[in-house]
């Protein structure tokens, strides 16, 4: 899709049985290129696992609260849930990599659109593997090392999450280190590994030095070369790395349109 994120797949129908060589050549693409749109797809929630599947296993979401009844495993992003203010949530807006308050977060990511707005509404995603190819070798010495604390709610996002239920509380951990540079364990490229919504400081370091540090690498690693923005056509299955890609949703559209999407993780490693 650009010279360094996304890839488009057609002509294939994930409501079939799928060959152990075609699924081979998707975890291929998936790990090559950050993020996959399947075109032309009409999945059941049922169906949403089943695609997933081929990429891996299915992640426990933090917050069980957007589960869709009838297939627990796939949860729902819609504008149409409000704060307990009353005030309306936008799920997944500004720069973050998936639940990185894990041990092990989710590598990947998946949605499919039920219902979308006429115009707006894109997923934005920033290649982490790419930015941090094009560091400042002087930055790159500086951060070599360095491990993050993440958190379910970082204090210092502007971007507040749903809060957890007591039940999700006990089973989230409270804060978890990971690597500022973490390495692919697929393809063995080196990211920068930051999340604004989930990052509490820098082992180490004090806010005052943390956080522009911090703010310097999300402001380096999301210009524009290192974008992806993907504009969703209906029947689009998007999966991406949450190992080497930032992503954020856009509240750009008419919130009196409709926005559901099916949405799924899939289970990853240790960052190391
Ligand atoms: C997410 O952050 O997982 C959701 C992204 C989107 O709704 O476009």
């Amino acid at each position: 899709m650009t010279g360094n994120t996304g890839a488009e797949v057609i002509g294939i129908d994930l409501r079939q049985s799928i060959s152990v060589q075609e699924r081979t050549a998707l975890n291929r693409a998936f790990v090559e290129h950050g993020v996959l749109v399947v075109r032309d797809q009409d999945l059941a929630p049922t169906q949403v696992l089943g695609a997933a599947e081929l990429f891996g296993t299915v992640f426990h979401q933090h917050n069980t609260r957007f589960a869709i009844p009838e297939c627990p495993e796939v949860h729902y992003i819609s504008n149409q849930d409000r704060y307990p203010d009353g005030t309306r949530y936008i799920p997944g807006e500004g720069w973050h990599t998936d639940h990185s308050n894990d041990t092990r977060p989710p590598k990947a990511t998946l949605l499919h659109a039920v219902t979308l707005p006429d115009v707006g509404g894109d997923t934005q995603y920033a290649n982490m593997a790419a930015a941090y190819s094009a560091l400042p070798a002087g930055m790159r010495e500086r951060i070599a090392g360095l491990m993050a604390i993440h958190v379910y709610q970082s204090s210092h996002s502007d971007r507040q999450l749903m809060r957890l239920s007591e039940a999700n509380r006990e089973r989230v951990p409270n804060a978890v280190l990971h690597p500022i540079v973490r390495t692919h364990p697929e393809n063995g490229r080196k990211s920068i590994y930051i999340n604004p919504i989930r990052i509490e400081g820098i082992v180490g370091f004090d806010h005052r030095e943390a956080l522009p540090l911090l703010e310097e690498l999300l402001h380096h690693a999301t210009q524009e070369a290192f974008q992806y923005r993907h504009e969703r056509r209906s029947g689009d299955l998007v999966i991406w790395d949450n190992r080497c890609l930032l992503h954020k949703a856009n509240g750009d559209y008419d919130m009196g349109q409709a926005r559901y999407l099916y949405r799924l993780m899939l289970q990853g490693d240790v960052p190391t």
